[in-house]
């Protein structure tokens, strides 16, 4: 059983934990991306030619780099993990250290990060586009 002390220990150092959120790098590492839908159906008609969104509730950035091409990738950065955040000027960005991603392939344009964003299947069923890891 847990005394008072012990839980209020364990609780306070969750709270540093949390709270500092340096990674094995140095860097600040903000608060990281949840747990969202791994599935998804949106319109296309949301996904602007030469652009892309980001979905909130979902696990997926979706983009069309050519008129009728989607593609879709997982949200989260290859850095360290935050979700990028917009897609702009050509390219996909995450705010947390200024990285961007290709439209049409997630390949690295811009640095910290190293690797692509990884791949995941959109298909276009009519108006709408499902996707899935
Ligand atoms: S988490 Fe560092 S650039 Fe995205």
């Amino acid at each position: 059983m847990t005394d008072r002390r012990s839980f209020l220990t364990a609780a306070g150092l969750a709270a540093v934990t949390v709270g500092t959120g340096l990674g094995a790098s140095g860097c600040a590492k903000p608060v990281q991306i949840g747990t969202g839908a791994t599935r998804a159906t949106i319109p296309a008609a949301d996904v602007p030619v030469g652009g892309g969104v980001v979905l909130t509730d979902a696990r997926f950035v979706v983009t069309q780099p050519s008129p009728g091409v989607y593609r879709a990738f997982d949200r989260t950065c290859t850095h360290q993990d935050c979700p990028v955040k917009r897609v702009e000027g050509g390219g996909i960005s995450c705010s947390c250290h200024g990285s961007r991603f290709s439209l049409e392939d997630g390949s690295v344009l811009a640095g910290p990060a190293t690797r692509p964003l990884p791949p995941r299947t959109v298909t276009v069923r009519g108006d709408q586009l499902d996707l899935a890891p």
